[in-house]
Order: structure tokens, then C-alpha cells, then sequence
């Protein structure tokens, strides 16, 4: 018999199709997030479940799966929403996407960087508004991204592939991360070493691509943003909790830094009110992994973990607790 898989949202359809193909599949028969309720009612019985990244995996959680639940397959590089040492605990083995979307997540950031420096989302609401009379001088004048300094904070993957990008806009590039990368990566795209406050204080944009974690939470609050030039952006990729929002209203109120581009919001999907408002924030509906291409691969790596784990026995290639594997192997 098929092992029993539980996936909180339809995916796209190759990587239903992989997940069909292996699995008896149950899904969230909605085309919205699940309650708390439904997802701890649909993990009953499931030797593995296929979550995103606002289901939150949990003792309750694991617990109301039942004693055969083998691994939390995460649809995500993320994993802030599962309790890792939980899943020890209960000998569940807890994976996540990493790779297959830092290419698309670095375009985004890029995306949203160009976006807020150029007014491209203002001049596209008032040209659609047929309020252009005509080429002006004065018309949506932004600041250059090119030359500018990019400060990135989190020098993994995504981080790495955003300086990448960055360099070809001829932008310098600083970096901050809890350690310094070895000399080979940096001079690939000319990135310097710096401390979190020189970082802040020396660039044009700050972009954040660090993971959520105890020591991240609020890891930009109102000191940070005070620290930052006033004609600086801010630009969130990672996730909302990384950026005290209140804190971040309050900076751009009172003209702290110039904007931001944020893809990612500390309530989500709830967004400070103010910040709608703003014609110097662009808010997106966190897509940065969002390309057809990206999602399909995320469900497939997905699909390729639970079947490591739950059909052949084996430690899933993307395992954040192998601590776990001896007492999960079917
Ligand atoms: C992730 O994978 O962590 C993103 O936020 C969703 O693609």
C-alpha cells in the first residue's frame, strides 16, 4: 500500500502528478490556507505531510498525526513554521527546498530594488490613470541603482546570488552574516565583510536575506533604521518577523529612509495599514519564489524527500534533523 501523504495546498500540477504518482495523497480541498482545525484533523492517520510555510508543525501537531508520522516535508526553504526539536523529539524526520528557488528569489529582491529606486509602480498606476501629457524632466525622477552601495544582510544562497545580480548593476557591494565568507566567494562579486551598523550606515539599499530564528526576530527595528542613510531603501525578501513593522512605519513617516520593497510582512498576510498608503513601498504578497518553474521544482524536491524517507528508506536529501533518521526509517 502507497504510503499516506497529507498536502496543505495544491501544488502545481507536475508536482501533484509526482506526488500522485508514489503516494495516496490528500489535500486540502480549499483554495485557501487551512484553519488550525482542518490541519490537525487532516494529518490524522498521514505518514508524512507536505506543509507551507504559515502552517505551523508542532507537538499538537505531530501528535494528532499519530504514531506512524515519519517526516514534515516543508514546502519552503523557510522552516520558522516547524518545531525542528519537536519532530526529534517524536523521531520525525523535518525537511525543506533549499537551491531550486534562490535564483528566483534573488530576481525578485533585484525586482523590488529597481522597483522602489524607479517609481516603477507609481508611473505604471499613473500612465494606466491616462494621466501622461507627455516626456517631462520632472516626471518620477528616482535615484540610481547602479553605482549605488548594496548592503546585504545573510550571505547564503539567496544572499550570494543577489550580490551576483548586483554586480553586473555595477553596484558595490557589502555584506553582513554571523561569519564571514571565505575570500574566493567575496571577490567573486567584489563583496566586502562589514558589521551589521557600518553596513547600515554605508549603504544605498539594504536587502535582507537572512533566515527567521530567535536571533533574527526584529533584527531590524527602530535603532537599525535610524542608523540607515535617510535616501536609503529597505528590502525584504526573507521573512516578515526579521523587520519590526511598526518600527518600520515609524522610520518611513518620519522620512528615516527613502522606501522599501517588501515581499514580506511580520502578520502576514495582514500588512500595517499605513504602509498601503505609501507611494514610496512596494508591497507584494511574498511571491519571491513564485515563477511556475521555481514552485514546480519546490514540489518535486518536496516529493523527493518524502519518498527518500517514506518509500526507500533513506535520509532525505534536504534532512534538517539526520539526528532523527535511525528512528523514522520505515
Ligand atoms: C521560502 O521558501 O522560504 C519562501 O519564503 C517561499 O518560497
Amino acid at each position: 500500500m502507497a504510503p499516506k501523504i497529507f498536502v496543505t495546498r495544491r501544488l502545481p500540477e507536475a508536482a501533484m502528478q509526482a506526488l500522485e504518482n508514489r503516494f495516496d495523497v490528500q489535500c486540502n480541498p480549499h483554495d485557501r490556507a487551512l484553519t488550525r482545525e482542518e490541519l490537525l484533523a487532516g494529518v490524522k492517520g498521514m505518514d508524512g505531510i507536505l506543509p507551507l510555510l504559515m502552517d505551523s508543525i508542532d507537538d499538537e501537531v505531530l501528535d494528532a498525526a499519530g504514531p506512524q508520522l515519519k517526516i514534515v516535508a516543508n514546502y519552503a526553504v523557510g522552516y520558522n513554521n516547524i518545531d525542528v526539536p519537536a519532530c526529534t523529539r517524536h523521531g520525525i524526520l523535518a525537511t525543506n527546498t533549499p537551491g531550486v528557488l534562490t535564483d528566483t528569489t534573488a530576481d525578485l529582491a533585484l525586482s523590488l530594488l529597481l522597483a522602489v529606486a524607479r517609481k516603477i509602480v507609481p508611473a505604471d498606476s499613473y500612465a494606466r490613470a491616462g494621466k501622461y501629457q507627455g516626456w517631462s524632466p520632472l516626471l518620477f525622477l528616482g535615484t540610481d541603482a547602479h553605482h549605488k552601495t548594496l548592503g546585504i544582510m545573510g550571505f547564503g544562497r539567496i544572499g550570494f546570488a543577489v550580490a551576483k545580480r548586483a554586480a553586473g548593476f555595477d553596484m558595490k557591494i557589502l555584506y553582513h552574516d554571523s561569519v564571514k565568507a571565505n575570500s574566493e566567494l567575496e571577490e567573486k562579486v567584489g563583496a566586502t565583510f562589514v558589521d551589521k551598523y557600518t553596513l547600515l550606515a554605508q549603504s544605498d539599499f539594504v536587502s535582507l536575506h537572512v533566515p527567521l530564528n530567535p536571533e533574527t526576530h526584529h533584527f531590524i527595528g527602530s535603532s537599525e533604521l535610524a542608523a540607515m542613510k535617510r535616501s536609503a531603501y529597505l528590502i525584504n525578501t526573507s521573512r516578515g518577523e526579521v523587520v519590526d513593522e511598526k518600527a518600520l512605519v515609524r522610520a518611513l513617516q518620519m522620512g528615516q529612509i527613502a522606501g522599501a520593497g517588501l515581499d514580506v510582512f511580520e502578520f502576514e498576510p495582514a500588512i500595517e495599514r499605513e504602509l498601503t498608503f505609501m507611494d514610496n513601498v512596494v508591497i507584494l504578497p511574498h511571491i519571491a519564489s513564485a515563477s511556475m518553474e521555481t514552485r514546480t521544482k519546490m514540489g518535486l524536491v518536496a516529493a523527493e524527500n518524502l519518498i527518500a524517507a517514506l518509500i526507500e528508506g533513506r535520509l532525505p536529501p534536504n534532512c534538517l534533523n539526520p539526528e532523527a533518521f535511525s528512528s523514522a526509517a520505515p
